[in-house]
């Protein structure tokens, strides 16, 4: 068979964002059965589109998208590096247990067998504020959580107001963002953590609170634990819960809505640059943080342990008639360097966005501390680079020789 050819046309774009229903953005219409999973406006046969956001009405069939991997307990000491970069995730949770979610791919594991989440200042490109800011790194499960208790042992980054380091289960996506649990430590006071959930993408700042931890949580490890059950959800340390948030009590007596998190969610570790952003999240973090001397923050990470409320019984992926079919899969690769589109053997079809601006994201943040706000990448045709697609809101990019 042979696929489309990926086209660079700026005109179909303003014509085709504006469709909203069973639209894969920069192809038009639903996924074609040869491409049928649509992620982030492009149709593919590439596994990893099917995976996180994939959108199941935009692609062939409902069952193209893979279903979100349910949650496997697991003690994870980082002595092997379990992390792979976004753009390298095959959407087999088997393959790896995390994945580091914006490039460059910030993440180390140090002689001691810790996680380094490291930030540099971007000298790239300023933000949206007119302001150099720090590029961190955020690493996810790839599998999804329904409950459970994540135990972690920390050394956090803060020695620099802005500097925010932060453990955190939700269901945001690139697409879409929802419910969150936080613990978050900000440069302006790092002898404290503070402890936050937000409910269905709401920005109500109400609900966080600040826990004395230590002197200095920069200096020491500590151990801190999120318990997120269906009726209640506990924050601690050290062994002792120091917050309790009751499911009944954050229902509403006259819309009977509870606002809760209870979506299937992802655990995720993250260093950023709250100093240098949007005001409101400065103020909380503490501002300006200080980039002088090619100064980097590092937030360390111990081990994880996590312990899953329903855990899954199954390990195979993808479950039975979720996916690529197999007669689609092996066309393709048979035709691995051959004009389809992107190399590697699979097949991405859309119009590529026109712009020539390399991996800038400068928009790791949104809100005070609360959701990354996973950046909105523009695609890149540089140099041979040919295709470059929007995957997971970090784009992922496929090389090939000639188009
Ligand atoms: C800045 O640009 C360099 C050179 O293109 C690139 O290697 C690096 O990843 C960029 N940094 C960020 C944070 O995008
Ligand atoms: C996350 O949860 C919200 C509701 O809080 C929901 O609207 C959204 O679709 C969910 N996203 C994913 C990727 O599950
Ligand atoms: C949850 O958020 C979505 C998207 O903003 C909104 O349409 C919906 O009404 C919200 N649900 C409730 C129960 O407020
Ligand atoms: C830091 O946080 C702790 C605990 O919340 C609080 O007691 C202390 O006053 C704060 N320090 C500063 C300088 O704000
Ligand atoms: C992980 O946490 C679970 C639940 O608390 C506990 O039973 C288990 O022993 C812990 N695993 C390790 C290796 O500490
Ligand atoms: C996990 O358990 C809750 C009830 O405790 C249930 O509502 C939910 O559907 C379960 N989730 C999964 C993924 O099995
Ligand atoms: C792949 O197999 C399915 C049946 O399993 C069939 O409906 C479909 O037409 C086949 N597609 C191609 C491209 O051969
Ligand atoms: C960055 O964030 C600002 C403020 O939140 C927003 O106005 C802007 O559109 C964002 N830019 C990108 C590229 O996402």
């Amino acid at each position: 068979m042979r696929p489309y050819k990926i086209l660079f046309i700026a005109a179909a774009i303003v014509t085709l964002s504006s469709q909203v229903n069973a639209v894969c953005k920069y192809v038009g219409k639903k996924c074609p059965e040869d491409t049928p999973c649509c992620n982030g406006g492009w149709c593919s046969n590439n596994p990893a589109f099917c995976s996180t956001g994939c959108e199941p009405e935009n692609s062939f069939s409902p069952k193209s998208c893979y279903p979100k991997p349910e949650c496997r307990n697991f003690y994870e000491d980082f002595s092997k590096d379990q992390i792979v970069s976004i753009n390298d995730y095959n959407g087999d949770p088997n393959s790896f247990r995390w994945t580091s979610d914006f490039v460059p791919d910030n993440h180390a594991i140090d002689n001691d067998g810790n996680l380094n989440l490291n930030m540099y200042l971007n000298k790239n490109k300023t933000n949206d504020f007119g302001k150099y800011q720090g590029f961190g790194v955020t690493i996810s499960t790839t599998r999804w959580m329904q409950y459970g208790l994540v135990t972690a042992r920390i050394k956090t980054a803060g020695l620099s107001k802005g500097v925010v380091s932060s453990m955190v289960i939700s269901n945001n996506t690139a697409e879409t963002i929802g419910d969150e649990i936080d613990y978050e430590w900000v440069g302006l006071n790092k002898s404290e953590v503070q402890s936050n959930y937000y409910w269905n993408g709401t920005l109500d700042y109400t609900k966080g609170a600040h826990h004395y931890v230590a002197p200095d949580t920069t200096a020491e490890y500590f151990t801190y634990f999120i318990d997120w059950k269906a009726d209640s959800l506990s924050w601690g340390f050290n062994g002792k819960v120091v917050r309790t948030v009751y499911k009944k009590d954050t229902c509403s007596p006259t819309d009977k809505i509870c606002r809760y998190p209870t979506e299937m969610s992802r655990v995720a570790f993250s260093i950023w640059d709250g100093g240098m952003g949007a005001p409101g999240t400065a103020d909380w973090a503490g501002t300006p943080t200080d980039w002088s001397d090619n100064k980097f923050y590092t937030m360390y990470v111990d081990w994880v342990n996590v312990t899953c409320y329903n855990e899954t019984s199954s390990t195979s992926w993808p479950p039975e008639g979720y996916g690529i079919p197999k007669n689609i899969t092996n066309n393709n690769n048979n035709n691995g360097n051959g004009n389809n589109g992107n190399g590697n053997g699979y097949t991405t079809v859309g119009v590529n966005q026109p712009t020539t601006t390399d991996s800038e994201s400068n928009n790791q943040t949104s809100g005070p501390g609360t959701f990354k706000k996973y950046v909105v990448p523009v695609g890149a045709v540089v140099g041979s680079i040919v295709a470059t697609a929007l995957i997971f809101g970090v784009y992922k990019h496929y090389t090939k020789g000639e188009y």
